[in-house]
């Protein structure tokens, strides 16, 4: 079937289809039925403002160009973000694992906390996080903390680096952080160098397998929600292996380590529920490894 909409671009069924299969071989993200109008209409959107009549002109320029695949993609990306996004996890990350972390790590020289925002969209997740670290680690100064925060947009990453965001973008924020971690810029406030200096962004595409170290504490919030179960459960399995023994896994609400069969410790605090590498599991590797070799 081909369909033409309100612009005069023709794209086939087929067209759409192997344009979701190059999507989902690169990036992962799956355009599923229940995103087949979003989809459809932003093909068309962008065929038009590139002047595309055909589909398959469309198909031939992101196959060909890397610089024209990125570009597509971006206009695919759903980047819908706030500071303090789940008030739980934040309260949770501020009352069980910073403090646990904080007894942990205290007589470590040096002090170092490891966060990865991972699908950090324009920044506002891994800033809370930072606030919440400066208000609940004292003396924060005297630690090495790094929140290494990742998307697979340019755009996004662009705009988080600069770190300025309208006001009504901070009413989620407790009123002190305002005054605090902020400074006004016209009608715009600015994340403080405090805050800032704790944050460093690079693009990652999380269907490709990168090595970089271990963490804490591993954010992925609302992103695990636009892959197949297949990428789900092995990009779970992979955010397991980058925990150091005893990190946390914070999920969106509307995902789950469930069916992914890795050994996830699910830990309800409050109103929100976040996962555990088992403390002991490096223990238990390095003995199963041993009884191996008997
Ligand atoms: C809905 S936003 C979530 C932002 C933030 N984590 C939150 O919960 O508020 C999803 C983010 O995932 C990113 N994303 C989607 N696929 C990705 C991939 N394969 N690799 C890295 N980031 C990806 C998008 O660009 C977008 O910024």
């Amino acid at each position: 079937m081909v369909t033409q909409q309100a612009t005069s671009a023709v794209v086939s069924e087929h067209e759409l289809s192997e344009m979701r299969s190059l999507l989902e071989q690169r990036s992962g993200i799956l355009f599923d039925v229940s995103r087949e109008r979003f989809f459809s209409i932003r093909v068309r959107e962008h065929m038009s403002e590139k002047k595309m009549a055909h589909g398959s002109e469309l198909l031939r320029v992101i196959r060909g160009s890397n610089v024209e695949y990125d570009r597509f993609l971006e206009r695919l990306l759903t980047q819908e973000t706030s500071f303090n996004r789940y008030p739980a996890i934040f309260r949770a990350l501020e009352n069980k694992v910073l403090p646990e972390m904080h007894v942990k790590k205290f007589w470590e020289n040096p002090r170092a906390l490891r966060i990865w925002s991972a699908g950090c969209a324009s920044g506002e997740e891994p800033y809370t996080i930072a606030i919440t670290v400066a208000d609940t680690i004292e003396s924060s100064e005297a630690w090495n903390i790094e929140i290494l925060a990742t998307d697979i947009s340019k755009q996004a990453l662009e705009f988080a680096e600069r770190g300025v965001y309208p006001r009504r973008e901070l009413e989620t924020l407790k009123p002190h952080h305002l005054t605090s971690y902020f400074t006004q810029e016209g009608p715009n406030f600015k994340v403080r160098p405090k805050i800032r200096k704790m944050v460093s962004f690079a693009p990652l595409n999380l269907a490709q397998a990168v090595y970089m170290g271990k963490f804490d504490c591993i954010f992925c919030m609302n992103v695990l929600i636009y892959f197949s179960d297949e990428r789900r459960a092995a990009l779970i399995q992979r955010f397991y292996d980058y925990l150091e023994p005893g990190g946390y896994l914070f999920l969106g609400h509307a995902e789950s380590v469930a069916k992914a069969g890795v050994n996830f410790q699910p830990i309800v605090v409050g109103d929100s529920l976040i996962y555990q590498k088992p403390d002991n599991a490096a223990t238990k590797k390095s003995t199963a490894a041993g009884q191996e070799k008997s």
